[in-house]
């Protein structure tokens, strides 16, 4: 079901504000990253009122016939594109084939429009279905004006608009329409995602080009009942250049408040299918606060916090949601315990995926990932997926499939068979079990059988061991320790005919697929799912906004300690056991036997008295079980002192250092990741103001003697002060190798520099290799080390050799993109911290399924539950 045109009313006086020579140069140039068809024209023109350029079919497609809607009803609808359609009485299956400039791998915006407008006086609605490239996307199946759009990025240069027939009628359209948007903006991770509501809040005009650069449709929308509207026509926002989403300045000027800053501003909706995975992205901008306001909230989805915004006059912000899926749908926006305002909300756009790509269930099922396989699998030729080859002499087949060391489980399944055209199979090295099916000796092709290194069982048949000695069949089977190659093993250990009720399993699954889409052109590799929307409804609700936002820190019991008693201590100062930005660090043993580090303050530090203060205030108030704890301080000293608990077993980066004899396990680091995730989730989230760490690296990662890892050295850190600012830009720090590239370009840290070092830090628990890899060639950072090996889709590779392939692939995988996702050299690309919690929580998961968990070296297991607990005090010995 899409949206009813008929309430799309631009503003009229936009067309007539246009000067009149500008017409003239209504070229097709004029809109660049445009494709518009008005299909069944006559001809081309320009629409005036968007100005945009519109073609007629011509050349977009070669079937179908031109009409026109009804004389009776012509007069309902204003929009040009509405009054002729291309109707498709014959074939099943007719496409538009739509060539933009910029190609494969760019994100565009495709619409189409229908108006079914009785153009054969029956009065009987079609009903067809609409295919995007090999993809089902929607049923159309509307009396009115409607249009559908997706957010697509095309596996090929071209994308193929096809309009198939299902029996109810002739499939017919009006307008078609290709936009490229900045794929910096919405993130497609499936290949597309179908866009269902784009509402220009607290206005009456909807608007789209030339207001919008993207011709996106932001329909007007209003609250009423304890909802107001809030506009600033003067404050025409003019900042948005630098923001990708580029939302218009007609469509920021207005907004919905709330009128009570207590009540939340909360949307509600259902999702027909609960499955549907949804994305919301809110934009805001600030149009009103005078001196002395603040205006800040916390979003919420589905009552998971996602983000807390702090608006400053005229600055758009965009904050994605979180992925959501249900069928009661929810978002809440609150103000802060400290905001002067109640939340106000300036645009809001619905969309979902609900995308089945085929493909990616097959990466998760194997936790085989190769980063070329997505879309079809032998089109386009040039960018077949590795590990296979296409031919392509009728339709395209599959001939070679090389899955080698790919981490493949369980028996070689059936549908395998189905790939007849293949003329190589290679298997080798990988988990598979099970007896040789005697389907391989009927593949009419296969030329080349490789299953060495494998853990294959009974006896090899006949016909294979015919085909190989008349040299027909190159076979490799070595390396398969129970497998009988002889012919006279028909008895005792072979394995009886009784195939296994779970001989179905994984291969069949790959193979099915692969099946699938070399047997006929047409891969359904998604499954673009048809808008669920009913409708959105709005109430609000008298809840305290402040509920739910832990915006306190809890305060500590440290105290000043004496100088004597530091020396006491310290036992005068005998063990350094560290030296760090500001200066050496002792062992310390307090009075009730408690372990303690003392780092002292040299009068030389850089740092100086000031930040002395201004670190002690901050480590004072912060205190979670991942950062290491602030047992007390001492000011009265020439040179000033911090007592930390002591974390026995030292940095995380010595740990991962080729050298120490103790391995980490796969598992416990995932858990160390999840710990500093935890610890930086809370800096960031977990209080006001947040912290921003600014110099987070595997050396300030310290374990405790449960290898429990907490983040030490805040003394970088700042807490925001400003209240406006969402950065802070004073004195660059942070150590290279792990530092924001994006700041040398803005000069500003923000919490996304925390991200991108938390990524860094990620690969390095991944990889063992430090931030910085030098060798005898040079240095090289380890991202641009890893970049070439996540492209081969070489996992054995990238992760630690030490580890001797104890890991689980699919886990390891997961991190790796979690890594990845962390590292984009632009900071609003990356994602908070508490979406990589959870991801990495997730990661964890599939190792711990996955039975693998046992520990190489010998430091002590950790038993503590990795559920996130609430905020803990500090460790505070009674020393005395
Ligand atoms: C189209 O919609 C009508 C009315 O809602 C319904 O009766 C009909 O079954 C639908 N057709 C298809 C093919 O979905
Ligand atoms: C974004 O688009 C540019 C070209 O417009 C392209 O070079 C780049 O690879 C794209 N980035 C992604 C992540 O697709
Ligand atoms: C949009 O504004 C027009 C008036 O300009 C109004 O008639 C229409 O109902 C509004 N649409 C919505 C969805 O609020
Ligand atoms: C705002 O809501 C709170 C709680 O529901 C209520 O006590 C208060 O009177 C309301 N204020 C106004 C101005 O309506
Ligand atoms: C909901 O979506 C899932 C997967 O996308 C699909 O398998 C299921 O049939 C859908 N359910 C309904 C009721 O449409
Ligand atoms: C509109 O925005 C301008 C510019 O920020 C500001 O000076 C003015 O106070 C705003 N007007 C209202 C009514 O808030
Ligand atoms: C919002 O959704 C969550 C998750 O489904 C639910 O627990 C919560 O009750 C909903 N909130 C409201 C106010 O309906
Ligand atoms: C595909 O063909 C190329 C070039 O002939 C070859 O190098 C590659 O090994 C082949 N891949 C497979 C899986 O056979
Ligand atoms: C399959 O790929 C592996 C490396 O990934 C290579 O060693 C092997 O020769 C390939 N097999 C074929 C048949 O091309
Ligand atoms: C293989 O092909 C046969 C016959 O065409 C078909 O019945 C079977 O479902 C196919 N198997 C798979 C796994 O696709």
């Amino acid at each position: 079901m899409g949206r009813s045109m008929l309430l799309l009313l631009w503003c009229a006086s936009i067309a007539s504000s246009l000067a009149p020579g500008l017409k003239l140069l209504a070229l097709a140039q004029q809109n660049p990253g445009f494709i518009s068809i008005d299909c069944g024209a006559p001809n081309d023109y320009h629409d005036d009122q968007l100005n945009i350029y519109y073609k007629a079919d011509a050349g977009y497609v070669d079937s179908g016939t031109n009409v026109q809607v009804s004389t009776q009803v012509i007069y309902q609808n204003n929009q040009q594109q509405s009054k002729n359609l291309r109707i498709f009485p014959s074939g099943k299956r007719n496409c538009y084939t739509l060539m933009p400039d910029e190609g494969k791998g760019n994100t565009y915006l495709v619409r189409a429009s229908f108006w079914y407008g009785n153009y054969d006086g029956k009065n009987q609605t079609p009903a067809f279905d609409l295919h995007i490239d090999v993809n089902y996307w929607i049923t159309v199946n509307s009396s009115s004006w409607i249009y559908e759009e997706i957010i697509y990025t095309p596996p090929r240069d071209y994308i193929q608009l096809c309009l198939v027939n299902i029996g109810s009628g002739v499939p017919f359209i009006s307008a078609l329409e290709l936009r490229l948007l900045d794929n910096s903006t919405y993130q497609i991770n499936s290949g597309a995602l179908v866009t269902n509501w784009k509402y220009n809040l607290g206005s009456l005009s909807t608007y789209r080009h030339p207001q919008d650069v993207y011709d996106r449709i932001w329909n007007n929308k209003t609250y009423s009942g304890g909802w107001s509207s809030v506009s600033n026509t003067t404050a025409i926002v003019t900042s948005t250049s630098n923001d990708a989403y580029k939302v218009p300045p007609e469509v920021l000027m207005t907004a919905t408040q709330v009128q009570n800053i207590t009540d939340p501003l909360s949307l509600f909706w259902t999702s027909e299918n609960s499955t549907t995975v949804w994305y919301i992205y809110f934009h805001f901008v600030e149009l009103q606060l005078q001196k002395g306001q603040l205006r800040e909230f916390a979003i919420y989805v589905q009552d998971k916090f996602v983000e807390t915004v702090t608006l400053e006059n005229l600055k758009p912000v965009t904050v994605a949601s979180l992925p959501i899926s249900g069928h009661n749908l929810n978002l809440t926006i609150s103000a802060t315990a400290r905001s002067s305002l109640p939340p106000l909300l300036n645009a809001v756009d619905y969309l979902c995926g609900g995308l089945v790509n085929a493909m990616y269930d097959v990466k998760k099922t194997y936790g085989v990932i190769r980063a070329s396989w997505q879309g079809d699998p032998c089109i386009p030729t040039q960018y077949t997926w590795s590990g296979l080859n296409c031919s392509y002499d009728s339709s395209p087949r599959i001939i070679s499939l090389n899955l080698s060391s790919s981490g493949l489980k369980g028996p070689i399944a059936t549908s395998i068979s189905n790939l007849t055209a293949v003329v190589s199979l290679d298997l080798s090295k990988n988990s598979l079990t099970g007896s040789m099916p005697d389907f391989l000796a009927q593949m009419p092709n296969l030329k080349v059988l490789n299953l060495s290194g494998n853990n294959m069982n009974g006896s090899v048949p006949q016909t294979l061991l015919k085909k190989k000695a008349d040299g027909s069949l190159l076979l490799s089977l070595d390396g398969n320790p129970n497998l009988c190659q002889s012919d006279n093993c028909q008895t005792s250990n072979v394995q009886p005919k009784k195939k296994g009720i779970s001989v179905a399993p994984i291969i069949a699954s790959v193979a099915a697929i692969l099946v699938l889409v070399s047997l006929g052109a047409l891969a359904v590799l998604w499954i673009i799912k048809r808008r669920q929307i009913q409708d959105v409804t709005t109430i609000t609700t008298t809840t305290n906004s402040s509920e739910g936002y832990t915006g306190t820190l809890k305060l500590s019991k440290n105290r000043p300690f004496t100088s004597t008693e530091v020396t006491r201590i310290t036992d005068n100062f005998r063990t350094v056991i560290g030296e760090g930005g500001f200066g050496k660090v002792y062992f310390g043993r307090l009075d009730d036997g408690i372990q303690v580090a003392v780092k002292m303050l040299s009068r030389s530090s850089k740092q100086g008295y000031k930040e002395f203060h201004a670190k002690a205030q901050l480590l004072m108030v912060v205190h979670h079980r991942n950062l290491v704890s602030l047992i007390g301080y001492c000011e009265e000293f020439e040179n000033m002192a911090l007592i930390y608990e002591f974390m026995s077993n030292g940095n995380v980066r010595q740990h991962l250092s080729a050298h120490n004899p103790s391995v980490l396990s796969w598992s416990e680091r995932l858990k160390i990741a999840i710990d500093v995730a935890q610890g930086l989730e809370y800096l960031h989230n977990g209080g006001k103001p947040p912290v921003v760490h600014r110099d987070l690296k595997t050396p300030n990662i310290l374990l405790n003697e449960n290898m429990q890892a907490k983040i030490a050295d805040l003394g970088l850190s700042k807490a925001f002060v400003t209240e406006h600012d969402s950065h802070i830009s004073t004195r660059p720090a942070g150590t290279p190798g792990y530092f924001d590239p994006e700041f040398h370009t803005s000069g500003n840290l923000s919490k996304k520099s925390d991200v991108y070092s938390f990524g860094i830090v990620l690969f390095e628990l991944i990889t063992g290799h430090p931030a910085i890899i030098r060798s005898s060639e040079g240095s090289m950072h380890i991202l641009r080390w890893v970049t070439p090996l996540i492209e081969r889709g070489d996992i054995q590779s990238i992760v630690d050799p030490r580890l001797n392939g104890q890991f689980n692939i699919g886990s390891a995988w997961k991190a790796v993109e979690i890594a990845m996702s962390c590292v984009p050299m632009t900071a609003v690309q990356r994602p908070d911290m508490n979406r990589v919690l959870s991801e990495l929580k997730e990661c964890l998961t599939v190792e711990i399924g996955s039975g693998r968990s046992q520990r190489m070296g010998n430091s002590k297991r950790r038993s503590e539950s990795f559920e996130m607990t609430s905020i803990e005090l500090g460790i505070a010995p009674n020393a005395r």
